[in-house]
């Protein structure tokens, strides 16, 4: 497995992460083996959230695990807040208390990197400062990022906030490109001109802002997997030829595609299936040409101006 090294950070993190958003239900064993499956395979870099299974998937990570020191350390641990029932919250309180709540499930001292997790209308970024400052001085948490949130959003944080915000997590799959389709079809009048996202990929990069793309293998909002459906005939014809051209699983092209664009994205998966993790870590070794990438694009249904 490659790694990067995520800017504004000493994290020297493998270039795909594995999401635990739906790891609450299974059991001991099985999720001992997928992320003991996962970092055999190269990955050191596993994303949380307080609101993952109500808890219960921080809860459910470290105790299948049997966490201890010498496994924290070979991992890098990310989790967010914000997200309360029926509203979102950055308030200074919300924000401390939920880092500590999601440090005792997670039975570690620290994070290394909380990310905010939904934009909160009513956020005051002043209390959003005074909140970090503290959890970066108690050392539980140790890097700040945010997730969904366009460039002017990040511009309001970072005038209060003094700590670098190095990563933003972004919803992005083949199926799902408005931030791309966007810089594609500038000063046109179609559908893909539409910038709804304030050009947050172009914007990232500039910042040097890592971008985690979720959900990599769904369309829509969590409506299903692209890959083997009939709804994407073209799509994954052209993924299966080059899956096949390539010696990889289809999986492994789909993420391939995310790192094959230069913004350097770390993708994270959410298999709950090991073998499924096997497969698309192999992505990591597989090149798409430019030409491939763009082929990919337009099968899934784009057009170029
Ligand atoms: N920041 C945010 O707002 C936000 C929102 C959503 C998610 N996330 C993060 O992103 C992570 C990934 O999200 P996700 O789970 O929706 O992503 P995903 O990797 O696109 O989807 C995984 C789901 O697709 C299923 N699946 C079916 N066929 C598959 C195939 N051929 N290849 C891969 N998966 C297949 C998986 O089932 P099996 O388990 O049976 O393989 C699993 O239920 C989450 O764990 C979370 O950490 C962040």
């Amino acid at each position: 497995m490659k790694t990067m090294k995520i800017a504004g950070s000493d994290m020297n993190a493998s270039v795909i992460s594995l999401g635990c958003m739906r790891i609450s239900k299974m059991t001991d064993q099985e999720i001992s083996t997928l992320i003991h499956t996962a970092m055999e395979a190269g990955i050191n870099f596993f994303d949380h959230a307080d609101v993952y299974g109500g808890g219960k998937s921080e809860e459910r990570f470290s105790e299948a695990l049997g966490m201890n020191s010498s496994l924290r350390e070979k991992m890098y641990l990310q989790t967010k807040c914000g997200i309360q029932r029926g509203y979102y919250d950055f308030s200074k309180a919300h924000i401390l208390e939920a880092v500590d709540g999601s440090l005792k499930r997670l039975r570690t001292d620290y994070v290394d990197v909380l990310l905010l997790h939904r934009p909160d209308a009513l956020v005051e970024p002043e209390e959003v400062a005074e909140a970090f400052t503290i959890l970066e001085k108690s050392g539980k948490v140790k890097h700040f990022g945010v997730s969904n949130q366009n460039p002017m959003q990040i511009e309001l944080l970072t005038k209060f906030v003094k700590q670098r915000i190095i990563i933003n997590q972004l919803q992005l799959s083949i199926t799902n490109t408005g931030m791309i389709d966007a810089g594609i079809h500038v000063n046109m009048e179609d559908e893909g001109s539409i910038n709804r996202d304030g050009s947050i990929l172009d914007y990232c990069r500039l910042k040097e802002i890592t971008i985690q793309p979720w959900s990599p293998f769904q369309f829509g909002f969590f409506e299903g997997v692209f890959l083997n459906n009939d709804q994407f005939p073209e799509l994954n014809k052209k993924i299966d030829a080059l899956a096949a051209a390539k010696g990889v699983n289809n999986t492994a092209i789909a993420i391939a595609w995310l790192l094959r664009h230069p913004a350097h994205m770390q993708p994270i998966i959410g298999t709950t299936n090991p073998n499924r993790v096997k497969d698309i870590c192999k992505a990591a070794d597989v090149t798409l040409t430019r030409q491939e990438w763009y082929e990919v694009y337009l099968a899934a249904g784009n057009k170029l101006p």
